[in-house]
């Protein structure tokens, strides 16, 4: 069984996944964090995230490992751990920059289908029920405002001692919405059957349980 959890950035879409996978025993796959890579891979380079710069040389030199640890989803850039470093403000801008060259998102849908085929999983990002498994049995969609959505991240880069304030984290999040939804190949969009679930007003408890009485229905 496929699931495919879309939605804005700071929706909550990973750790809802996280646990509704925990739950139901099924493999979370984290999209977002294969784009997050690329954006450290050229950060580290000094590559310029633009499209004439991901020729596909460079994309052939981009190896990228993804591995399960306890449940939890690590990932491996040119075999280094890079799992911490991609949760960088500097990785969340230059993956929704990457995320719009349309050879960077074949190289990591072809990645995605492939750990789909697999096993039954629950897969996270803005294109998964659109593009990447439009035959997923459950589709959701959730969002929140960006308010909400600002404040959720901001506590969740604290708890881990990073450094943010709210208005930034605020901008960063409105731009990566703006840059993923306007994006002409795989928009963030929610797809035409997909459950909208709204969770600003929603604690997380409240969530989790929603999606998994949703994928209970289903299967
Ligand atoms: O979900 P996230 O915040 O880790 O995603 C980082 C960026 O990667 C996001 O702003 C857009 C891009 N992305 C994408 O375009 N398609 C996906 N399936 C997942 C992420």
């Amino acid at each position: 069984m496929k699931v495919a959890i879309d939605g804005p950035a700071g929706a909550g879409k990973s750790s809802i996944a996280k646990a509704v996978s925990k739950k139901l025993g099924f493999v979370y796959i984290d999209t977002g964090a294969m784009y997050r890579a690329v954006a450290v891979y050229a950060i580290e380079k000094g590559i310029e995230i633009k499209e004439e710069n991901f020729t596909q040389e460079v994309l052939d030199n981009i190896k990228i490992d993804i591995t399960y640890e306890d449940g939890t989803q690590k990932i491996f850039l040119l075999g280094k751990d890079v799992s911490e470093r991609i949760r960088e403000a500097d990785a969340s801008i230059g993956a929704s920059n990457v995320a719009v060259i349309p050879a960077v998102r074949l190289k990591l849908v072809e990645l995605q289908r492939t750990l789909a085929e697999k096993t039954s999983v629950i897969m996270d990002g803005r294109d998964i029920g659109t593009y990447v498994l439009p035959d997923a049995e459950v589709k959701i969609f959730l969002t929140a405002s960006s308010d909400v959505r600002a404040k959720r991240r901001l506590l969740e880069m604290k708890e881990k001692g990073m450094e943010a304030d709210f208005e930034t984290v605020k901008r960063d999040i409105e731009y990566r919405d703006k840059n993923d939804s306007e994006r002409e190949f795989a928009p963030l969009r929610q797809a035409e059957d997909a459950v909208l679930v709204d969770t600003s007003d929603m604690t997380i408890e409240e969530v989790i349980d929603r999606i998994t009485e949703i994928i209970r229905e289903e299967k």
